[in-house]
């Protein structure tokens, strides 16, 4: 058992202390929020994420999981620290490292014998060192510790899974007695370990993430190819994913990528590429064709209702992507927000997203309790998120409840010959018209 802390309990310090709980280590929580950690240490978990309550819930009574607003404690009870606050972008588009930096500072003033810190947040290449610096600088005594990069690649909706049964564990030091630690740590769970240096542990997490977004936007780009041809991109893309050397997934043509992550780490790799002198050109495409693909849905929306003003649009999925209630940066934000600006009268349905909704629509769209609520006299439907319930909907009774009959999916849930023999105009992506 080791002892570990956390510091930033948000999606991905929650699931990683839980986790590490769970895999038999000491785990301390810690949040500058007080509201989030005191609903924490009543067993309220503030996200929605499967499995998660459960493993939180025996982990507390295990005694092997605690949350804490004090760092102090963290630092003073744990041997390895991650740091998992958020990374924002600046306007600029460069991460933010603002709140990195104030917790490095923080653990250097606090520490009193040799720790592992560890980042676990996606930072730029080069912020381990300037951590290591911020350390050296802040730690009063002249004591031992080693930084270590240990990005993280779960997925929202998903994340317990992708921690416990990772494809990989990717950690970045410069020191045996760190990779020891670092080993024993994760020896519980099955994954090949990759040690590399620090700088490449920072690479391989932003080359992760914008090799998926390439992924994306390139299906997105077939996708449009073959709306103009008259092909179907769903059979292209089985048919590319067969091949091993291309893989299945990231294959799915949408309304884009969104979500707290691939848009900010796509525009911090343009950034960190710039300024170390090379123009990444392909991700600025693949960014390019992102934003082309939410312009293109919304020209497609106003192309088969023609004038939006007045009319009733209802709306089934919010969240960034099924299986999570998190909407930063999800697609239905821009295309609601533009709806709405043209006058269109929107109702909203979400399978768990709907108090998240709240804060970010107030009151400017109307918020139902059902699939059928939203479609009730509704002039159109949109489907923004995948959610695996509206592929069980009673389309018949959708049909009867639509003033007109037209579905807009901007996921591409159902099969377009069958819609259209249920007597839907369906209009979907990249599936010729
Ligand atoms: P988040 O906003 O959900 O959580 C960050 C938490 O840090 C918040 O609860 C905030 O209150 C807390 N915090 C901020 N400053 C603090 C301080 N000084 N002391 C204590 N707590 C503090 O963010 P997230 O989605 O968990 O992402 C965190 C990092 O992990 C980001 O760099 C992100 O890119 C990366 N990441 C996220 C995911 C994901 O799926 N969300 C996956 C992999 C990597
Ligand atoms: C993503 C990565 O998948 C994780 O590996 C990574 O750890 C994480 O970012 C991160 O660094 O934070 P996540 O943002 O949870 O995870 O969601 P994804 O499953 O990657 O989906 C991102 C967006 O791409 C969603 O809007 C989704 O709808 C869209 N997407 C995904 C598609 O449009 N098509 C696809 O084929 C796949």
């Amino acid at each position: 058992m080791r002892s570990v802390s956390i510091i930033g309990t948000g999606y991905v310090g929650l699931v990683t202390g839980t986790c590490l709980a769970e895999i038999g280590h000491k785990v301390v929580c810690v949040d500058s929020n007080k509201e989030k950690i005191r609903k924490l240490q009543k067993g309220v978990i503030p996200i929605y994420e499967p499995q998660l309550e459960e493993l939180v819930h025996k982990n507390k009574k295990k005694e092997r999981l605690f949350f804490s607003t004090s760092i102090k404690r963290a630092v003073k009870e744990s041997e390895i620290i991650f740091i998992c606050v958020h990374t924002p972008e600046k306007d600029n588009g460069e991460p933010d490292l603002y709140y990195v930096e104030l917790v490095a500072q923080k653990i250097a003033e606090l520490m009193r014998e040799y720790k592992v810190i560890v980042s676990k947040s996606t930072m730029p290449v080069r912020t381990g060192k300037k951590i290591k610096e911020t350390i050296k600088n802040y730690c009063s005594n002249e004591l031992e510790f080693d930084v270590v990069s240990n990005p993280e690649f779960l997925r929202e909706g998903s994340a317990v899974r992708d921690f416990l049964f990772p494809q990989r564990i990717v950690i970045g030091l410069e020191s045996k007695r760190a990779e020891r630690i670092m080993r024993d740590l994760y020896r519980p769970i099955r994954a090949p370990v990759l040690i590399t240096s620090i700088e490449t542990a920072e690479i391989i997490k932003h080359s992760c993430n914008a090799f998926l977004a390439t992924k994306i936007s390139f299906i997105n780009a077939i996708a449009n190819l073959c709306e103009k041809v008259g092909a179907d991109v769903e059979e292209v893309a089985r048919a590319m994913g067969l091949d091993r050397r291309i893989g299945r997934e990231f294959l799915k043509a949408g309304i884009g990528y969104g979500g707290s992550c691939l848009p900010k780490d796509i525009e911090a790799f343009v950034h960190i590429a710039k300024k170390s002198g090379y123009d990444f050109e392909l991700l600025r495409v693949v960014q390019k064709i992102n934003k082309q693909q939410r312009d293109m849905f919304i020209s497609r929306i106003k192309e088969v209702l023609w004038n939006l003003r007045g009319k009733q649009i209802g709306v089934l999925g919010l969240s960034f992507k099924p299986n999570t209630d998190d909407m930063r940066n999800a697609p239905s934000v821009e295309i609601i927000n533009r709806l709405l600006e043209e006058g269109a009268v929107i109702k909203v349905y979400d399978p768990v997203a709907i108090s998240r909704a709240k804060d970010i629509f107030k009151d400017s769209v109307r918020y139902c309790r059902s699939a059928y609520e939203v479609a009730q006299d509704s002039e159109s439907l949109l489907i923004l998120t995948e959610w695996e319930e509206f592929r069980k909907l009673d389309l018949g009774r959708i049909r009867n409840l639509l003033k007109v009959k037209v579905i807009i999916d901007g996921r591409n849930l159902f099969d377009p010959q069958k819609m259209r023999k249920k007597g839907f105009r369906y209009i979907c992506i990249g599936r010729g018209r």
